[in-house]
């Protein structure tokens, strides 16, 4: 078994220069034959040719017209080599495969009868053997070659040059891509497809295609998809200059998908459950993700596909930047203090987990075992935040002209995180050698503050320490470069102006402090009284604050803070803390109360007329258990569990009329728009029903089953339906039943049922979850059905740990099952684990055994056994 790492440090420029390729592929039942002929150069005198491949059975391979025998080069089960070639020539490969045999979803392989690729991060090796790296890029021409009837549909990338018929019930397509491209955004599809077309015209007048195609009969649902490519298309426009450069664009739906969606030039291939919508079979956050992820992918066409990557260490190059990209893009769709406020959540819950476990890495790491496990919320998510920041110290302005600076550099190059930010450091005359720790150091710096006010002196000063506990492999970090957007507020809310050394303001006209130093000291000199700090505006930077700040000024902040970030951070700050103190009591067995002040200034936003829907949503929502539990010392589920319940009920006790009020106000209004105001709306009244149903009271549970059946759209169905999934009665097994019979033949909108069920907090729950995964409708080869089922009871944060039941062993059992079929969809279940580490002795030695039992499997993946074996 291969064990052994690959490291930064070992990057080598190829030894080749790839100028053309020519992929025919001939696609039978049994058998699928691929030939690969490119003209190749070598550009390192004497090297020997060097070939990724795993697995493709190799028929031939000729070096200019002339057939190797097997003497003349070496096949290892990764390496195909050929020690003497000439310094110009052309290279023949022909392989064999049988995608209809292949369960790993990687490489060429069928979904429900269609022929389709994903090949990155590297698995164009499994296809044939090529340069399966990056930086080598070259030009593509395809063609594909299958049954006619089987197969009408036969799609690659870039330009559709003819398709012909060849007379024997088979036909053959020919695409060109007239852009040069590395080969993990090469794809195929090939069968029997619908399809709906649109046209967008680019600001510079070219007429794009567009095509979005699913599987018949589900055309209907592919238009809002459409919509949000369109959406896309004009937004990168219009906010990065950037124009979509082929005549066609293509995006089809497939119901068997490791990912949510891959940026293949041209050819996007997207997860079902990224591009089927309408009204009755999606929830507003399901329209919401397709607008996100179309918008990503479609970004990616010039922040990956046109400036693509040196190597794939450099992967947050790309992701990072998209990320940034699509949250900037669905800011603006929506409503950017709210989108704000969703991305910093998700960050919390799952990158800071990331980056104090055992699996932390860098944004730009230096090893790895398997290069899949890089496709991590550290490289997305926090590579996002380091863009961000970027941004907040050279201001949108001066960000703007440095990404014009890197395309202007980098079009058509493959490159590193350095080359982006020296783009958009230079034009803004900055100096970024230190922030680019952001890109070496993992781990989640905090930065202490304390304040001080001189009243004779009229003089407030501000102290900010930073430091970063040790990572995996980085025991001691050097500071960062930490921009942090501030405001002194006065007495009304206001914004003070501030004067201060070491406090500029950036091209928005926002107040930054650089903190570069383990510690500095700021003065603010003329404040007549002591200021209100706000701090971390906008979450400017992705560090934890530590920051004992007075509940007065706390409250005051929540009611006043003109930056909404900051005002819900608070009341999350506020609630956190509260949270934790019922941990602690419930822990000791002591009575669970609630802070009265907190769920008085709770009850007086509801009322507030002048607060938004979207912003009071995201202020009734408290701190995620997972985000807790990186918080506390220990994970005792029981005493979540009881602190959980006892604050949500404190709330439905406290806020009962406005919460009711409120669900009154917004329920059954505009039930089949989609629109992200109208969502909002949505989602605050059904927050509401949600913490009213936590007192049981029969009034409101008939409320809540009323909202089920006669739902009109599947928001407010799958609302009640996990209310009515908690309880134990009748109620509950007739709305899942139903629901099972209504959506049995339509696997995208079943899996919300299976979810509903494991993420169900009862104490059964793991007994279901095992029952589900016996299902007719539950197939373990079908990723989704393994993310929507057993994913999300892995994230169940209180049944998982649960120390009565025995989830662990079951959850072994699964990953050692998939594991052996499919090594992505395995590895993303290790996540579960993630706090071993935080669980009382007897459940934490319980974990490790079974953590101890899959790694002992022999033929265990190098993905799952790089995530597992940390934790030992
Ligand atoms: N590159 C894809 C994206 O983020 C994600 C992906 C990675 C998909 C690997 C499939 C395989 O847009
Ligand atoms: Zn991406």
């Amino acid at each position: 078994m291969k064990q052994e790492k690959i490291f930064l440090k070992d990057y080598k420029s190829p030894d080749f220069t790839v100028d053309n390729v020519n992929l025919d592929f001939i696609l039978n039942e049994d058998f699928c034959r691929v030939i690969s002929q490119s003209q190749v150069r070598k550009t390192t005198p004497g090297a020997p040719l060097l070939l990724n491949g795993e697995g493709p059975k190799l028929i031939s391979i000729k070096v200019d017209g002339k057939a190797l025998d097997s003497s003349q080069y070496e096949l290892t089960s990764e390496e195909l080599m050929v020690k003497d070639v000439p310094d110009q020539f052309t290279l023949e490969i022909e392989t064999e495969l049988q995608p209809q045999n292949n369960t790993a979803l990687e490489g060429l392989y069928k979904s429900n009868g269609i022929f389709c690729t994903q090949c990155e991060a590297q698995s164009f090796r499994t296809i044939t053997y090529f340069w399966d790296r990056p930086d080598v890029m070259t030009s593509y021409s395809v063609t594909i070659e299958a049954d006619k009837t089987k197969y009408p549909v036969l799609l690659s990338n870039g330009d559709r040059l003819k398709v012909e018929d060849l007379g024997n019930g088979r036909h053959k397509a020919y695409w060109k891509d007239p852009h040069k491209k590395p080969c993990y955004l090469f794809a195929l599809v090939a069968g029997d497809l619908g399809v709906i077309r649109d046209t967008f015209t680019t600001r510079s007048g070219r007429k794009v295609n567009l095509e979005v195609y699913a599987a018949h009969g589900k055309q209907d649902r592919c238009h809002h998809a459409m919509e949000s490519l369109k959406k896309s298309m004009k937004w990168d426009e219009e906010a990065f200059g950037l124009e979509y450069d082929l005549n066609d664009y293509m995006i089809v739906a497939i119901d068997d998908f490791n990912a949510g969606a891959m940026e293949n030039k041209g050819l996007n291939i997207f997860n079902s459950r990224l591009v089927l919508a309408d009204t009755a079979s999606a929830t507003d956050t399901d329209f919401f993700s397709i607008e996100s992820v179309v918008a990503h992918e479609y970004f990616h066409n010039w922040t990956g596909n046109r400036v693509t990557l040196r190597d794939w260490f450099q992967l947050s190059l790309k992701e990072g930047l998209t990320v940034f990209r699509d949250q900037e893009f669905s800011g603006d769709m929506t409503d950017r203090g709210t989108q704000r406020i969703d991305d910093v959540d998700g960050l919390r819950a799952a990158q800071f987990a990331e980056d104090a476990g055992t699996n932390a890495h860098p944004v730009r790491p230096d090893s790895c075992m398997s290069v899949d496990n890089f496709f991590t919320s550290t490289i997305y998510e926090k590579g996002a935040e380091v863009i961000r920041m970027m941004q907040t110290i050279v201001g949108r302005k001066g960000f703007r002209k440095g990404m014009d600076e890197y395309f202007r550099r980098h079009d058509g190059q493959a490159v590193t995180t350095e080359d982006f930010a020296a783009a958009i450091s230079e034009p803004n005359g900055k100096d970024f050698t230190q922030f680019r720790r952001w890109y070496s150091q993992a781990g989640t710096p905090t930065v202490k503050v304390q304040e001080a006010y001189d009243a004779s002196k009229k003089e407030y000063t501000l102290t900010l320490e930073q430091s970063c506990a040790p990572t995996p492999g980085q025991p001691t970090k050097e500071p960062f470069h930490i921009p942090l957007m501030v405001a002194l507020l006065d007495k009304q809310g206001k914004e003070l102006p501030l004067n201060a050394k070491g406090v500029h303001t950036n091209s928005d006209g926002k107040y930054i402090i650089e903190l570069r130093e383990a510690r500095e000291v700021y003065t603010f000199t003329g404040m007549n009284e002591k200021p209100v700090l706000s701090i971390l505006r906008e979450f400017s930077a992705p560090v934890t604050l530590q920051w004992a700040a007075a509940a007065d000024d706390l409250y005051f902040l929540v009611e006043k803070d003109p930056d909404s970030f900051n005002r819900r951070e608070m009341a999350q700050k506020l609630a956190s803390d509260i949270y934790s103190d019922l941990i602690a009591k419930a822990r000791k067995k002591e009575a669970l109360t609630v802070e009265p002040r907190f769920l008085k200034a709770l009850n007086a936003l509801l009322l507030d007329t002048k607060a938004s829907p979207a912003f009071k949503a995201k202020m009734l929502q408290l701190p995620s258990l997972h985000v807790l539990a990186q918080k506390e010392a220990v994970l005792d589920a029981n005493a979540f569990y009881a602190a959980r319940n006892a604050f949500r009920t404190a709330i439905a006790k406290e806020c009962r009329q406005a919460l009711l009020d409120t669900y009154r106000q917004y329920h059954g209004v505009e039930t089949k728009n989609h629109d992200s105001k109208v969502g909002a709306h949505r989602r605050l009244k059904n927050m509401a029903l949600g913490y009213l149903a936590e007192t049981k009271d029969p009034e409101i549970l008939k409320l809540a089953s009323e909202q089920y059946w006669k739902a009109e759209n599947l928001t407010d169905r799958m609302a009640a339906m996990a209310i009515l999934a908690e309880l134990d009665s009748p109620e509950r097994t007739k709305a899942l039943d139903h629901f099972y019979q209504e959506w049995k033949n339509d696997s995208v909108v079943l899996n919300k049922w299976f979810t509903v069920q494991a993420t169900s907090l009862r104490p059964h729950t793991l007994d279901e979850v095992k029952a589900l995964t016996k299902h007719p409708a539950f197939n373990i080869t079908n990723p989704n059905n393994v993310y929507s089922l057993l994913r999300a009871f892995g994230s169940n944060l209180i049944r998982f740990n649960d120390p009565q039941t025995d989830a662990f062993k079951f959850y072994a059992d699964c990953i050692i099952e998939i594991d052996a079929k499919n090594p992505q969809v395995a590895s993303r279940l290790c996540a579960a684990f993630n706090f071993v580490q935080k669980l009382e002795p007897a459940m934490k030695d319980r974990a490790l055994s079974e953590i101890k039992r899959i790694v002992a499997v022999e033929t265990l993946s190098k993905n799952s056994r790089e995530l597992l074996q940390s934790a030992l």
